[in-house]
């Protein structure tokens, strides 16, 4: 039988909104400059306006040189352009989706759906592709975050896209996934064997995660406010660095592996249960505050004075996993808007050695310590203790820092964009850098534990002063167990 060879077609629902502005479009303009869009793809926006190819192009355009790192090349821009399609189309009116089904014409074109609008849409486009027979395999769909708000809601999501997609069909989005420190992660801890069997509860003391934003609201403080930084940033982001870190080593690099052994993780989180809840996570909000000598206003007035919000901006809170590995380690996660700067790590601490014997010379053997730059400024750094060079038989220690550092070590090669990176295996079909459906599930029943024994409490969350590392009471939180934040 003769092999038909299939093309494909990018249709991006949400052509007009600020996702496919800010980062589809310059992506794929990336992902053309790199030669890896295929001959014959089309890029077909949907939205509501009446826009024709040449009034999209203009668009498309504009999005490019507001959002694109460098200068468009007009050669590049030329083929790109060409791929461009609008279709003007409310995703409400299931019969309007006709409209798209003649620009795709052709049966041998396969459309892989890009879903950048808000989820309470999902299940009209979803049908609206059914109605037009658009749903079956190889055809794909790709949608992201804010996937619900409770193990509930998301089901009711999930519920409404599996009428017409399996599972393999789709393909959910976490940005971090695309990360290539995150990616890194996985050679780090089972490429290499000094660090792959120590990694456990013999030899790890604790671990600290955080994701520190510089950034406030921003203008989107409707979504925000509704949300928090729980939902926005530990469900989904936080908790799939979390999985990696401590999987067990997959038997090969195929999504079901990966995925299964993350699983097996979120099933082991310790849910929070309101007795200890209060010692075990802290929740602030930023006030106003001065940072880079500006004057930062408070939460509450980005959102507008009126409103008394008891949204979180920040999250810091101590997290068990109830595994064999993992038994008794604890876990530090925190996460906050209008911290000091742009910063994110994981670090390792470990054991100290059992008996010292330079104790004449060093009381405390610290922690050997190993610091994953997770962004921006992109590296390993791993603490060791060394006899500091002496004429006479002394052992005086001195830290010294092991460093790895991504831009240094790979000058020649830069860092793509994680939707660079996931637009190509979206469009490829590869599942290794999407979530399944059972990691978020899992997730979100973690994440309502939070919420239901915290509703007990009633607590407003500690105002913090915007370009500090949060409220105080965090750092109380993590002396109690005797230890300190790394610094950032
Ligand atoms: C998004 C959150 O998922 O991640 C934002 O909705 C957050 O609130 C952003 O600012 C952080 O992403 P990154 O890649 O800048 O760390």
């Amino acid at each position: 039988m003769k092999n038909i060879q299939k093309t494909y077609d990018l249709v991006i629902f949400g052509a007009k909104g600020d996702l496919a502005c800010r980062k589809l479009l310059p992506s794929l303009y990336r992902l053309e400059t790199m030669n890896k869009l295929s001959k014959n793809m089309r890029i077909i926006g949907v939205g509501r306006a009446k826009w024709n190819k040449t009034m999209y192009s203009s668009i498309v355009r504009k999005s490019l040189e507001n959002f694109l790192k460098e200068k468009i090349e007009e050669s590049i821009w030329h083929k790109f352009s060409i791929r461009l399609e609008f279709c003007d189309l409310d995703v409400n009116d299931t019969h309007s989706f006709v409209k798209l089904k003649q620009i795709l014409g052709n049966e041998n074109r396969v459309t892989i759906n890009y879903f950048a609008m808000p989820p309470d849409t999902f299940g009209a486009i979803c049908k609206g592709l059914g109605a037009i027979n658009l749903n079956f395999e190889p055809t794909r769909i790709m949608i992201e975050k804010p996937l619900g708000s409770s193990l509930k809601t998301y089901q009711t999501i999930n519920n409404e896209i599996s009428k017409y997609f399996k599972e393999n069909q789709i393909f959910r989005i976490d940005h971090y996934l695309g990360k290539e420190t995150i990616l890194n992660l996985l050679a780090f801890r089972f490429a290499n064997s000094i660090f792959y069997y120590n990694w456990n509860k013999n030899f790890i003391d604790h671990v600290q995660i955080t994701i520190a934003e510089e950034i406030g609201v921003e203008d989107r403080q409707g979504y925000f406010d509704n949300t928090g930084q729980i939902r926005d940033m530990v469900q989904n982001h936080l908790l799939q660095i979390l999985t990696i870190i401590t999987m067990s080593k997959p038997i090969d690099l195929c999504s079901d592996s990966i995925q299964n052994e993350k699983v097996k993780i979120l099933k082991a989180l310790r849910p929070f249960d309101k007795t200890h809840v209060n010692k075990k996570i802290i929740l602030g909000q930023y006030s106003s505050g001065i940072m880079s000598g500006k004057n930062i206003p408070s939460y509450l007035d980005d959102i507008g004075n009126h409103v008394k919000s008891k949204t979180e901006t920040f999250v810091s809170m101590k997290v068990n996993i109830d595994t064999e590995h993992w038994d008794g380690v604890p876990f530090y996660l925190r996460t906050g808007k209008r911290l000091p700067k742009k910063h994110s790590e994981i670090v390792i601490f470990f054991k100290p050695v059992p008996i010292n014997i330079f104790n004449n010379h060093r009381h405390n053997l610290f922690k050997n310590k190993i610091t994953i730059f997770l962004q921006p400024n992109e590296g390993i750094n791993i603490q060791i203790l060394n006899k500091v060079p002496e004429l006479e038989f002394k052992y005086d220690l001195d830290t010294i820092n092991l460093e790895f550092n991504y831009s240094k070590n790979f000058e020649t090669l830069q860092l793509f964009d994680a939707y660079e990176k996931l637009l190509l295996e979206g469009i490829k079909g590869n599942r290794s850098l999407f979530v399944r459906r059972d990691e978020v599930e899992l997730s979100w029943k973690w994440i309502d534990s939070i919420f239901n024994s915290l509703q007990e409490q009633k607590n407003s969350p500690i105002l913090y002063s915007a370009g500090t590392c949060g409220p105080n009471v965090s750092n109380i939180m993590i002396q109690n167990d005797g230890y300190r934040w790394n610094e950032f």
